[in-house]
């Protein structure tokens, strides 16, 4: 059974059963201070289990796609995800307790047909301190509902995590009190984490057995629902929401008792198939298809890169084709990351040159049954896709080049195993034969946060990568990484004010976002003019405010509108191809005349200068001596056009011109 068919049997059966299916909400949210994306069902549905009316009644239902990035890090193994489906019932102060239990175990036996021996629940055991009683109620139905299936449900209680660690389970026993780190939702996690003002409750879970085989004993003991390991997988949470966290910290009962149910579609797919592993289902397996097919490695040997890959590029997908572009702030800064981190996982998989064009259609496949009232923008999303993945692998490339070649710089002898490490890392000195004295040689590749900062700075390749790519290549960081790289950043900011107070602060009057757009539009605009109009045009001035640049240069005539036309295409082109934009501070000498930099002022300029490149290091666009600051991609500029070209003073013409 597919994935898209268990959605569309589950929307039908929450219809029979009363519901109203609603339009879900879109993953990105716009407005909401406590998080980036829609992380549950309920989310979108807060004031109405609070109280308020909905126009859709009491009985509601959808299919939520939401997005947990704090699972990133778990994502590798069998069941975690960023980004799933949730399927979700609500009943705003309607049925309770035994109508939710009764329909979905009638939906999970009848219309999935899962084997009801399989099925294991879990109950809130209570709370004495938040005077939150054990709910029996729940463990009575869920007996009731078993024995009506043939089997009789025995009941255990396993209060903290350490009774509960290798316990397993006794014969009988299918229904598991916990407390309330497992069986309290709200969106903060347990009782003492309950938000201010949140309804939250006592809830009751169910998980699928994938079979005694399946529990790792020597890692995790002897498995239990809610133990870790896979022999148990969750597959619906029903909420029983009927309190609220007060201003004091107590609880206490909401005026209507609701019903908050959600189920990981991906992972109730999985149980249908049989499969602990949810990268089998319907929703994923063809990505992991296309990627052994790609890259002629098989999943079997590769499953944790395969899943990553499949994992993040199917969310970024699921962004992009909701309206997100990858920037470099909040959620768009959250899509890059995934496609960044898929394609460096793809760089594992020996996947070097561009892969996404044959991917995403596969997961767009996929996704064809969603409605078109959430993937607005279906239509754009590959090509969106497809520019990040251009664009980062010439970041990349050139970030990964300069990462080893400051290890290499790095390289530290460490003598025997009483070197001293920063961070205790010892490493076993060879067995020498005459024991003695002998001293054993190792060379330690060791990066400080002050080469994690120049190669996000400079390169545009991000501290999380670096770390990643140095816990994959064996390279150390040092101890104090994180306060060497915030140090620099410091630094930095101090370095950049002064500068634009300084003598080539090239009219940059601060440093707000729009300003440093035109900064960069500059050197581009500079750039144009000398491949399209003259090759010895210089810039002679510039003055920039929020809202356009002045930009003064050395030519003998008018611009023609074929020039005027060539010159502003040309940037446009640039700025669509969303060019890196990296620095670097280098000798004068080499600057000039190796780099062949751009610059007016040789005679007056310091012997140590920064210098701006655009595009392909080897083969850029633009390249000036310049304080900056500037964009990191020229993506983010916008639209540029010239409003106007005219005489400045004799043999210097000025243009004026915008970005939108
Ligand atoms: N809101 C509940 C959850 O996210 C159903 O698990």
């Amino acid at each position: 059974m597919d994935a898209n068919t268990i959605r569309k049997k589950y929307l039908e059966f929450q219809q029979k059963k009363g519901h109203k299916v609603i339009a879900p909400a879109p993953l990105v949210l716009e407005n909401d201070p406590t998080t980036l994306f829609t992380g549950s069902g309920m989310q979108p549905l807060l004031p109405y289990l609070l109280g308020k009316e909905h126009p859709e009644g009491k009985r509601l239902a959808d299919s939520q796609p939401s997005m947990r990035l704090q699972d990133i890090e778990d994502v590798g193994d069998p069941r975690h995800t960023t980004v799933f489906e949730m399927l979700g019932n609500w009943s705003l102060g309607d049925y309770f307790k035994e109508e939710q239990i009764r329909n979905f175990f009638e939906f999970l036996t009848k219309e999935v047909g899962l084997d009801p021996e399989r099925i294991y629940v879990t109950c809130f055991i209570g709370n004495e301190k938040y005077g939150i009683p054990k709910d029996t109620e729940a463990a009575e139905i869920w007996q009731e509902v078993f024995k009506e299936a043939g089997i009789e449900a025995k009941v255990a209680e396993i209060d903290t995590a350490e009774n509960g660690d290798k316990r397993g389970i006794k014969p009988g026993e299918r229904i598991f009190f916990y407390n309330d780190k497992e069986n309290w939702w709200s969106r903060g996690g347990g009782c003492e984490s309950t938000p201010i003002g949140d309804p939250c409750g006592p809830d009751s879970e169910v998980f699928y057995d994938f079979g005694e085989d399946k529990q790792d004993v020597e890692k995790y003991g002897l498995s239990h629902p809610a133990s870790d390991g896979a022999r148990f997988m969750e597959i619906g949470n029903q909420v029983f929401m009927q309190y609220r966290r007060n201003e004091d910290g107590s609880f206490s009962e909401l005026a209507q008792k609701n019903v908050d149910f959600g189920a990981g579609l991906e992972r109730i797919t999985a149980a249908a198939i049989g499969s602990f592993d949810v990268f089998k289902i319907s929703l994923l397996k063809p990505i992991i298809d296309k990627l052994e097919e790609i890259s002629g490695k098989s999943y079997d040997n590769n499953t944790d890169e395969m899943r990553v890959i499949a994992d993040h590029i199917r969310g970024a997908y699921l962004l992009a084709a909701q309206g997100l572009v990858p920037s470099n702030k909040t959620q768009g800064y959250a899509m890059r990351r995934l496609l960044r981190r898929a394609i460096l996982r793809a760089l594992d998989l020996g996947i070097s040159s561009n892969f996404l064009a044959e991917i995403v259609p596969v997961v767009a496949e996929n996704y064809k049954d969603l409605p078109d009232s959430i993937l607005t923008h279906r239509e754009v999303a590959l090509e969106v896709m497809l520019k990040e993945e251009k664009a980062f692998r010439q970041t990349l490339n050139r970030g990964l080049r300069e990462l080893r070649k400051l290890a290499s710089q790095s390289q530290k002898h460490l003598e025997g195993v009483s070197g001293g490490h920063d961070r205790g890392v010892r490493r076993a000195a060879p067995a020498t034969a005459g024991g003695g004295d002998a001293v054993s040689r190792e060379v330690v590749l060791r990066l400080t946060g002050h080469d994690l900062f120049k190669l996000q700075d400079t390169f545009g390749f991000p501290m999380e990568l670096s770390i990643e790519e140095c816990y994959r290549e064996g390279i150390d960081l040092t101890e104090n990484y994180r306060e060497e790289f915030e140090e620099a950043l410091k630094e930095q900011r101090e370095r950049s004010q002064t500068a634009s107070k300084g003598m080539f602060k090239g009219g940059l009057e601060d440093h707000g976002e729009q300003t440093v757009k035109y900064h960069t539009a500059c050197h581009l605009l500079l750039a144009a003019l000398q491949k399209h109009v003259d090759p010895s045009i210089c810039q002679k001035g510039s003055n920039i405010t929020a809202d356009r640049v002045r930009f003064d240069f050395n030519l003998d005539h008018k611009m023609t509108d074929e020039e005027k036309k060539a010159v502003e295409d040309q940037v446009n082109e640039w700025i669509e191809a969303d060019l890196p934009v990296v620095f670097d501070e280098y000798d004068k000498e080499y600057a000039r005349d190796t780099l062949k930099a751009h610059g007016q002022f040789w005679d007056k300029y310091p012997e140590k200068l920064k210098v701006y490149t655009i595009g392909d290091f080897d083969n850029p666009v633009s390249r000036e001596v310049c304080g900056g600051p500037h964009v990191e991609h020229t993506g983010v500029i916008g639209k540029f056009h010239i409003k106007k070209e005219e005489s400045s003073s004799a043999g210097v013409r000025r243009i004026k011109a915008v970005v939108e």
